[in-house]
């Protein structure tokens, strides 16, 4: 039975006693920051730019977390350290960072010891999500536009990775009426497509890479590794508006989020995208990923696909 540490609050306990208050801030505004790393061959990829966009979050919701950058990064590897010896060494991890500006102060009585942010750093195997994800790499996913619009950043800046996703989850649940499996993209109120409520999106046109402009989207740390592996594979990359009509004209649509990478679409509002299969530019970026990560992590995911049944049956 795994027994997974967590950071909280300045100690290392059991991950089945790390809570948060009921009167946390986060409960009652989704009043966080967080993060979303993921480690390939167990070593943590790109936490620096994750840990900067964190602190770039915080600075937004004007949350002093009490760490400084350095300390929160020795904090996430000493966490990953203490959970490693409970996984087989060909399982990689996500390691979640969240920070709350603590419980509200009307409630102060509460807290004796005083009110302070809620900070937690704790790390799960990798084997649920990307299990349960591994055969997208071969189907892809259909892209659909909900009714639910993207936040403009005048409004919430979605730069900031926070907490307050109702809109993500309106996005969700409207998809899966559309159709079981169906990915939200969501436009911004110009009408122009943002992002997904986890991922950024990609066209091909012609052999160029085409992606929202950052105005209104995540600044996501794999768009960003993508559009840097673009450029040393010589593939151009426009960050522009888009909307429908650039989408169902163009010959390959991807999207790309921390856990599984890219993965490209089959279809875009019922439309077949290309031939239906990954494209030929997405092809070389995937290859590029796996090169980069030194693992392959499509043939890592079916892996875990495998041992899911088998790992949940050993987890109380
Ligand atoms: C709204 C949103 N866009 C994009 C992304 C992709 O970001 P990254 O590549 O850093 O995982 C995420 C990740 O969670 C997200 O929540």
């Amino acid at each position: 039975m795994p027994h997974r540490t967590v950071y909280f609050n300045g100690r290392f306990v059991p991950e089945t006693e790390a809570r948060v208050s009921i009167f946390d801030s986060a409960l009652m505004y989704g009043d966080m920051a967080f993060e979303m790393t993921r480690t390939y061959a167990r070593r943590p990829f790109k936490l620096r730019e994750h840990l900067h966009r964190l602190y770039g979050s915080l600075r937004l919701l004007e949350i002093d977390c009490g760490l400084s950058l350095a300390e929160m990064e020795r904090i996430t590897l000493e966490t990953l350290e203490l959970n490693l010896p409970g996984e087989a060494a060909d399982v990689d991890w996500q390691i979640m960072h969240d920070v709350s500006r603590g419980p509200l102060d009307v409630y102060r009585t509460a807290f004796p010891e005083g009110l302070r942010p809620t900070i937690s750093v704790n790390c799960w195997p990798l084997i649920t999500h990307m299990g349960g994800f591994a055969p997208k790499y071969a189907s892809g996913v259909h892209l659909v536009i909900p009714a639910q619009q993207a936040l403009p950043a005048h409004l919430v800046d979605p730069k900031a990775k926070t907490r307050s996703r109702l809109h993500y989850q309106m996005a969700n649940l409207q998809a899966a009426r559309m159709g079981a499996g169906r990915w939200p993209v969501l436009l911004d109120p110009d009408g122009f497509l943002a992002e997904g409520p986890g991922w950024n999106l990609f066209l091909v046109k012609d052999g160029e890479l085409l992606t929202p402009e950052p105005r209104n989207i995540l600044l996501g740390v794999s768009r960003a590794t993508t559009i840097e592996l673009a450029g040393k594979l010589g593939i151009r990359v426009h960050e522009v508006n888009l909307g429908r009509y650039e989408a169902l004209c163009a010959d390959e649509i991807f999207c790309t989020a921390t856990t599984y990478a890219l993965v490209h679409a089959t279809t875009f509002e019922g439309q077949p995208i290309g031939n239906g299969g990954p494209g030929p530019i997405f092809c070389r970026l995937l290859d590029a990923w796996k090169q980069l990560v030194g693992i392959d992590f499509v043939v890592q995911a079916r892996s875990y696909a495998e041992r899911l049944p088998a790992w949940e049956s050993q987890t109380p």
